[in-house]
Formats: C-alpha cells, structure tokens, sequence
C-alpha cells in the first residue's frame, strides 16, 4: 500500500493522517467542511511540532510529512486511486452506511475499506457495499500520533487477506495490532466504557468527588488518566453513544448510561470540546 484516504478530518481523522503521513504513505484528507480540513492541517502541523521539540523527528521530517497530505472535499475524488480508506466519520450508523456506500462506489476494486468506528458493527457496514470480503475494522485510540493500539475488528464477511493485510499494515505504522470479532463496543470500548459509567454513577451518588475518583484510579490502578478525566478527554457525547450502542446490541441493562451522564449530555457540557464536563477547561 502507498496510497491512503480518510474519510471525516475531526479528532481522530486528522491522527490517523497524520501517522500515515509520518510513515511515507500520501494521504487524501477528505471531509465535506473545508473549514474542517484547514483546522486539522493546523492540528497536525502543531503535533508533528511537539515531536520535533522532543527531538523524536527532524524539522525536515515534519515538512515531508505534512506534503503526503492532500485535502479534499469531494468523497468521489479522494477515494478513486488509493489502495485503502479509512472512515473516520461521526459516530452514527445511518451516517457511517451513506458513506461506505458512497466510498464502495467510487474506491478501486481492490481498495480495503476500514471503519474507526469504536463500537458500531463492522457486519452491518460491509453489508451495504458490494465488497464486504474488504471491509474491516481498524479502531485507533486518542491521541492517535501516541496509542500504540490499534483494534482490528473482523466482520462475519472479512476476508483472512484483508485482516493480515491490515495487521502487517499496523505492524508497518510502528502500532501493535490486536484482532478481535465484531461485536457491539468490540473489546477496547466493552471493557471502558462500563468502567467509566461507574464513575459517574459513584460520582451521582456523592461517593465521592471527581478528583478523588480519577486519583484512586491513577494512583491505586496506575491508569494515566483517571475515568472522568478520561471521559471529558473522549467526549461525554461519545461515551454516551457507545453505551447506547452496546445497551441496544446486548439488551443488557449493565451497559444503560448513567442518568447524570445523560443530563450532562442534554445540557451540552460534552467536557474538553465544550469547555465542560465533569472538570472546567
Ligand atoms: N500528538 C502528538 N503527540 C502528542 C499528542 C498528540 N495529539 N498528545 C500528546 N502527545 C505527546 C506529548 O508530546 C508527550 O510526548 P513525550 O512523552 O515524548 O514527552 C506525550 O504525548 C505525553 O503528553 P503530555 O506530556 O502532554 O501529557 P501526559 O503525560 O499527561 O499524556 C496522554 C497525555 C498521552 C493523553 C495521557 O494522559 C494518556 O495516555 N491518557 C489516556 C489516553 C487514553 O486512554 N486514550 C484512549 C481513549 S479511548 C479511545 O480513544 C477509544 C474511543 O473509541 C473512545
């Protein structure tokens, strides 16, 4: 592979364009919102800047990275030469399937189609294109440029050459692989999510402040971040979703967000992007 798309230039799109273009692959960043595109070239310049203060690349390297990167409107456009795509768009399904269709239409026929998705089903994506033996999973975690994980979920269709295409491929991008099957919130989001859900429920009961419950979790479980922190950093919305997502697919009860989660969400305080979450920023 030495041409890539991705789809959506927000938090996690511009990371992966990012990496890509770090590694010498040519990346077409395509969003419909050209404002989005001009915000997330500033967004990759200042992160590929923080790794040459650390003096983890060169000056030169960070000017050849940002020239792999070419930005594009039109979906019909970006996606026509490359040899694989990488949605990394809102996380909706009605959303997530009117895109597929329209990258399945226009990509190479060879091209892999791969979804960020970090909770929605793989099957059910690759069941609206013409290819779902090439259609896969490839959950990156924030901030991409750092997390050496990247989730690779097999749908029921995916191919056994497309999911060690896209090991050797995350090999290649200096990440280690961990494969897992489709199923809602995958392994990552199954296991953090509930997690952090329980925070907030202790949170709601006044067990305890934000503070203290993010640094029982730093100090006493070593997590870099505690799980409100972490929340505000993910997005309240976010979290949210993904619990919706796993309460409908498991008809489990255990994964129902927290009734403060949802107030928080109504009311707009979506943490780090909205100014507020469980912390003011
Ligand atoms: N791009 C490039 N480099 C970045 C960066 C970015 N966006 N953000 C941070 N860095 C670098 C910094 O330059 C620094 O580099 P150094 O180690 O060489 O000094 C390093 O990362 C650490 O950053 P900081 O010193 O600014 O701050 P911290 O030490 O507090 O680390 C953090 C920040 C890496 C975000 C750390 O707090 C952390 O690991 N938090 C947990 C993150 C996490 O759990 N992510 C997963 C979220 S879940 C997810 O994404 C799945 C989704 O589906 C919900």
């Amino acid at each position: 592979m030495k041409k890539i798309a991705v789809v959506g230039a927000g938090t996690m799109g511009n990371g992966i364009a990012h990496v890509f273009a770090q590694k010498g692959f040519a990346v077409n960043l395509i969003d419909s919102n050209a404002s989005a595109l001009e915000k997330a070239i500033n967004t990759i310049d200042k992160n590929l800047d923080r790794q040459v203060n650390k003096g983890t690349i060169n000056a030169e390297d960070k000017v050849i990275a940002l020239q792999q990167i070419t930005t594009f409107t039109s979906i019909e456009i970006g996606v026509s030469d490359v040899d694989l795509v990488i949605e990394a768009a809102t996380e909706n399904s009605e959303i997530k399937k009117s895109i597929f269709k329209q990258i399945d239409s226009f990509a190479k026929p060879e091209c892999i189609l791969a979804t960020n998705t970090s909770s929605i089903s793989i099957t059910q994506l690759a069941a609206v294109t013409a290819r779902p033996s090439k259609v896969i999973g490839m959950h990156f975690m924030n901030p991409v440029p750092v997390m050496k994980l990247v989730e690779i979920i097999n749908g029921k269709e995916t191919s056994e050459t497309t999911s060690n295409t896209i090991v050797e491929l995350t090999n290649q991008l200096g990440k280690i692989p961990c494969v897992v099957q489709d199923a809602p919130g995958f392994i990552a989001n199954r296991i953090l999510m509930p997690m952090i859900n329980e925070a907030i429920h202790a949170f709601s009961e006044g067990i305890s402040d934000a503070a203290t419950i993010d640094q029982i979790m730093k100090l006493g479980m070593a997590h870099p971040m505690g799980p409100l922190q972490l929340a505000d950093y993910i997005g309240l919305d976010v979290c949210k979703n993904i619990l919706d997502i796993m309460h409908n697919g498991f008809k489990n009860d255990k994964y129902a967000p927290c009734p403060l989660l949802i107030k928080m969400v109504e009311a707009g305080k979506l943490g780090v992007k909205t100014g507020e979450g469980f912390y003011k920023y």
